[in-house]
């Protein structure tokens, strides 16, 4: 069965088509370019993009993939959660989609397809429970998934996303944005000086902004010493690098704990950082096993959302409340 999905919830205008798991063709287009002088995504100029380019990452996929619009079974597009002038107009090219090729549509919820990217291309098998940890710009969730349709939030960021403060702090230093790419290739190997930073904690719940806040005052005050140089500036971001890992860490395995889950599955833009991927490894060795985005599918794609789409669909016969037959949304 084939099936095609478009994501359009923030800066990423992506389709991809898929062969039940197997991955023909996922083209993404950023506009991130256009929003780096402001330091964070612009919702206008992300929308614009989305319509400027959805056409074309459509057309382009088909060719990739060399199956024809005509040959599609199921047509998924994310619905929540993200920019909703972003969103309105991935789902609504979808919905039209799916209308002109009378074949069915999907909604799907992005931050849960970011939990199925490890089960792209039959890389491993879908079994439960397993608790699900989303990383991402705008989410710090955990999730205890005991089936696809309903994963139980257990835990979330209380203000700042995880993603959030990579891509603030970078830019209050002078990295540029987005910041999670830039901190992981220039500090993953730098060595950490402890300034005793602190992610806070209730439950499940983190919170960034506190240690966002801490690195800020932090320059601050070296700078009026005189005492900001390239040194300090690799032990701050380092130690912040170092700090996020461990609370996200400590924080799986006490759920991991407490729900008595051996299995982690983790997905979202941060869960490409080199530092994080290498800490949880080496927890493997307390008896937790992870699966792991790959870093190609680990940020906003389409290829998750069709694959998770279709197991919803052909798996557990879950047919969307936005289907166009009830009348859409
Ligand atoms: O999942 P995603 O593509 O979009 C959202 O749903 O938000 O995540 C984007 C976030 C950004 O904050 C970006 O800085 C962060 O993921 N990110 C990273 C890395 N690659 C992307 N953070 C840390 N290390 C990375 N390698
Ligand atoms: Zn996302």
């Amino acid at each position: 069965m084939y099936t095609l999905g478009i994501e359009t919830s923030c800066d990423e205008t992506s389709c991809a088509i898929l062969k039940d798991y197997r991955v023909l063709a996922n083209i993404t287009l950023s506009s991130l370019r256009e929003h780096k002088k402001y330091g964070g995504v612009i919702p206008e100029i992300a929308t614009r993009a989305h319509l400027k380019n959805i056409d074309k990452i459509v057309s382009t996929a088909e060719k990739k993939s060399g199956v024809s619009l005509k040959k599609i079974n199921l047509i998924t597009a994310t619905y929540r959660p993200g920019l909703i002038g972003a969103l309105v107009v991935g789902l609504n090219f979808a919905k039209a989609l799916s209308l002109a090729l009378r074949k069915p549509f999907l909604g799907v919820d992005h931050l849960h397809a970011h939990l199925f990217a490890p089960f792209l291309n039959n890389k491993n098998t879908v079994t439960f429970p397993f608790l699900g940890v989303v990383i991402s710009g705008g989410h710090t969730d955990l999730y205890l998934v005991e089936d696809f349709s309903k994963p139980r939030l257990i835990g979330r960021t209380k203000d700042d996303a995880c993603g959030e403060v990579y891509d603030k702090i970078a830019v209050h230093y002078g990295l540029g944005y987005p910041g999670g790419p830039v901190i992981d290739r220039l500090y993953q190997h730098a060595c950490r000086e402890d300034f005793n930073f602190k992610c806070g904690k209730s439950g499940f719940d983190l919170s960034f902004s506190g240690i966002k806040t801490a690195l800020i005052y932090k320059k601050r005050d070296l700078e009026k010493e005189n005492a900001f140089n390239h040194k300090a500036k690799i032990g701050l971001i380092s130690s912040f690098q170092h700090t996020v890992a461990q609370a996200i860490t400590k924080t799986i395995i006490e759920a991991a704990d407490k729900y008595k889950i051996s299995k982690v599955v983790i997905g979202g833009g941060v869960a490409a950082n080199t530092y994080l991927r290498k800490m949880l490894k080496k927890k493997e060795d307390e008896g937790l096993s992870f699966l792991i985005s790959p870093k190609e599918y680990s940020g906003d794609n389409a290829a998750a959302v069709a694959g998770l789409g279709f197991y919803l669909y052909n798996t557990l016969g879950v047919r969307s409340r936005l289907n166009l037959e009830a009348g859409g949304s």
